[in-house]
């Protein structure tokens, strides 16, 4: 072989390496749920006062491939409670969308199966994580990880009781001393549910600690359904590790109140292993701005930016003289006083980074 044939051959070599690296370093986990197919889905959590409407329309135009309504009680929903019927009321640009119920009676949950169906969301999923005392005192929510022969007629009840598919929210256990997850997940999938999502903590964790990932893989092996992982996922590289267990999907909620651009990132990280820029304060305003005027349209100039106060925190993180801003925009109940306040802002800050002034760049450094 001649000089130049073994070279030619060592440099297609390196190129089938440098191939093959990056082909390795691509995830592609699918998830199917009912008509639902996706690879690699990141998903908007459920959380109680937060995923309404607007959040979840935010989450999915900034690339939340699956949003969840807030829990909703079953007993609620059947007494025909406002409140309730509010909460799972969905909106087709919001698809694909689940409705989250909870409940410890069987019928209840048959019954509000039927009633959420009429919503006509992509599926129903049974909450069987929320750690309040109130909740699992009742035997509903984490409650039920200490009886899993009911949380088993619960899921069966609830298949039986829609054409849509049903899945399953929960944790690792009720205590360190209880995880029963192996067996919870077998009894949910033979109850026919489609999915579970595990919050990787369990009940008497709260959120104290760290979410257990490890744990994903073990599941993984115990069952046939896809399985999403959830817990403390934060970047990016957060959620490409939690795939690398093999879940199917990866839930994300805190992470997504501070950074509703974390799916995208997400996104374009798993496709390209390359991380996006920030989002820019000129972004974080406009996208501030855009969730204010969604909350308005659905609760009125009074309620609209009441209820709106709780997401300022997370579009105003990291940012100079945030908390004094903050400070100002929970004084202002008006729409037109707070765009222009938020704008103001934006122009400050951007005429100081153009200057380089020193609170700028320490605050962001
Ligand atoms: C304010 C708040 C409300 C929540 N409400 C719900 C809920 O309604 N249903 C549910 O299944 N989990 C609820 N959770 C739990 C989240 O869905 C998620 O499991 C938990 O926050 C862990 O994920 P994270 O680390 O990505 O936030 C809530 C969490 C928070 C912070």
């Amino acid at each position: 072989m001649s000089l130049y044939t073994k070279m030619n051959a060592f440099a297609n070599f390196t190129k089938l390496s440098i191939i093959m690296l990056f082909i390795n370093s691509i995830i592609i986990n699918a998830m199917k749920i009912g008509k639902i197919d996706i690879e690699n889905p990141i998903v908007l959590a459920p959380m109680e006062d937060v995923t309404d409407t607007p959040f979840r329309l935010i989450c999915r135009r900034m690339g939340a491939d699956i949003v969840y309504t807030e829990f909703t009680s079953s007993e609620a929903l059947i007494r025909g409670i406002e409140k309730a019927e509010a909460k799972i009321r969905i909106l087709d640009e919001e698809r694909p969308v689940a409705i989250q119920i909870f409940g410890a009676v069987e019928e209840s949950m048959a019954q509000a199966a039927r009633l959420a169906e009429q919503q006509n969301p992509d599926f129903i999923d049974i909450n069987c994580g929320c750690w309040s005392k109130t909740h699992a005192a009742r035997g509903e929510c984490a409650g039920l990880l200490r009886d899993l022969p009911l949380l088993e007629r619960i899921v069966r009840a609830t298949v039986k009781a829609t054409s849509l598919p049903v899945t399953v929210k929960t944790r690792l256990g009720w205590d360190q001393d209880s995880i029963v997850i192996l067996e919870a997940v077998k009894r949910i999938e033979n109850a026919g549910a489609q999915a579970v999502t595990v919050h990787c903590r369990t009940r008497s964790q709260g959120y104290k600690g760290q979410a257990d990932w490890s744990w994903l893989e073990k599941i993984k092996k115990e069952t046939n359904i896809p399985i999403i992982g959830n817990g403390d996922v934060l970047t990016p590289q957060d959620a490409k590790q939690m795939l690398e267990t093999g879940c199917a999907g990866v839930m994300i909620g805190r992470g997504a109140v501070a950074n509703p651009w974390i799916f995208k990132q997400t996104k374009h990280y798993l496709k390209t292993g390359k991380l996006l820029p920030p989002a820019s304060i000129q972004d974080r305003v406009d996208l501030c701005v855009e969730h204010l005027k969604l909350s308005i349209e659905r609760r009125g100039p009074f309620y609209g930016p009441l209820t709106f106060k709780k997401y300022y925190a997370g579009y105003l993180k990291g940012l100079p003289y945030a908390a004094r801003l903050r400070g100002e925009l929970m004084q202002f109940s008006d729409e037109e006083r707070i765009v222009n306040r938020l704008n103001e802002y934006a122009k400050q800050l951007l005429d100081m980074q153009s200057n380089d002034d020193a609170p700028f760049s320490r605050s962001l450094a």
